[in-house]
């Protein structure tokens, strides 16, 4: 029997946008929040969906949502402040579990923290099963398969495409702010290491224009050496700042001293939770529209050289998101995911069928 879905997080922005997706797949998830009214408003309005109340304030809430079997995604964010009580209640039940953060220190955690307890647990998680950072994964694990063993290096830039001035949700925001003080990492010689944010930048092909991009922490520097164990290096690059990257670079530089200074992240941590609130909303479907995505991947072999380079393009990073999680909870619950523990897109779903699966959501090769 099919394990049910329960979405944690549908009255946000993006939970609205995956809640939707389901409904248009035919499937009838559980919608779970903290606002019992507007969740009887939504469960209505989509079509008589049950509705369970949970809070990450109250954790035996949130443990309460799911059984062995089932699938939980959440979008409940940012998740550095409010991920942890849905990622414990996945671990603790044995379900599967896709939540669509973004923010590198989580997946961190994800991988290193909750994937070994996942695996003695015998359920799946996929971190940032979302626009970050599905469609590199995707672009990613192509162009290996295609470059072969010769390749150590990849390299992944995602870009905005169309009018990127539509703007990003609050919980983007709060997200991305938060993200900004805190240290990222890369994959070095074989293993992840801590660096700071933006300590790069690199400049890629998109749409026959060089458009630069600035250093992050990823899931595919954690899921690509799994698929290609002779991977020595992996990059991903933001490409959303544009000229700024370089002004970029020097802030983060700025925050990561700052960082260190007993006292001054703190006040930064306290600075951006006042000015960024989240649950602001986000573009409408016709900002959306006006926009696109576009991510590179670049794989390389030990001496710089290029074997092979795949673009993934399509829908705004939002339309994607909630498509794609729907997607991956219809496949989770239906089949289960490929292995235990914290997985790879690829390795959760397979080559060809995540590549179907960012085909239906909108993204595909181009
Ligand atoms: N990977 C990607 O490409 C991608 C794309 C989109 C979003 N995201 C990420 O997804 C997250 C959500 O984004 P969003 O745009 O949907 O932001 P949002 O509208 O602010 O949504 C945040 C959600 O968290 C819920 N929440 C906050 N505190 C809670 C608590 N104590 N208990 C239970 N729920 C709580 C909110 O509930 P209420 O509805 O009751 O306020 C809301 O549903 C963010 O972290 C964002 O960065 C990532």
């Amino acid at each position: 029997m099919a394990g049910r879905i329960v979405l944690f997080g549908a009255t946000g922005y993006t939970g609205r946008l995956t809640a939707e997706a389901m409904a248009a797949r035919g499937l009838r998830p559980v919608l779970a929040a903290r606002n019992v009214e507007r969740l009887r408003q939504m469960g209505d309005e989509l079509g008589g969906l049950e509705i369970a109340v949970a809070d990450v304030a109250r954790p035996d809430s949130v443990r309460a949502l799911v059984e062995r079997g089932d699938v939980l995604v959440t979008t409940v964010g940012p998740f550095a402040r409010h991920g942890d009580p849905a990622a414990e209640a996945a671990v603790a039940a044995g379900a599967h579990y896709l939540d669509s953060t973004g923010e590198p220190a989580f997946i961190r955690r994800v991988f290193e923290e909750y994937g070994p307890r996942a695996e003695s647990a015998g359920c799946g998680m996929v971190t940032a099963f979302g626009y970050d950072w599905v469609p590199g994964n995707l672009a990613g694990a192509l162009a290996l398969e295609e470059a072969g063993d010769e390749a150590t290096r990849v390299a992944v830039g995602y870009f905005i495409t169309g009018e990127a001035s539509g703007g990003t949700s609050g919980g983007t925001a709060a997200s991305a702010a938060g993200a900004l003080v805190e240290p990222v990492f890369a994959w070095r010689d074989g293993a992840i290491r801590t660096e700071r944010g933006a300590k790069r930048i690199a400049s890629f092909d998109v749409d026959g224009r060089r458009r630069q991009g600035i250093s992050t922490g990823a899931s595919e520097h954690f899921a690509l050496p799994r698929l290609h164990p002779s991977l020595r290096e992996v990059d991903v690059y933001l490409g959303w700042f544009g000229p700024l990257s370089r002004a970029m670079q020097a802030m983060s530089a700025g925050t990561s001293v700052a960082t260190l200074v007993p006292g001054v992240k703190s006040g930064i941590d306290a600075v951006t939770s006042r000015v960024v609130r989240g649950s602001t909303g986000g573009p409408d479907a016709a900002a959306r529209a006006r926009r696109g995505s576009y991510v590179v991947a670049v794989a390389c072999g030990a001496d710089g050289h290029r074997l092979a380079e795949v673009r993934v393009a399509g829908v705004d990073g939002y339309d994607f998101t909630g498509r794609i999680l729907a997607w991956g909870a219809e496949r989770s619950a239906a089949a289960g995911m490929r292995g235990s523990g914290a997985l790879g897109p690829v390795e959760a779903f397979g080559l060809e069928e995540l590549e179907g699966g960012c085909r239906e959501a909108g993204i595909e090769r181009v």
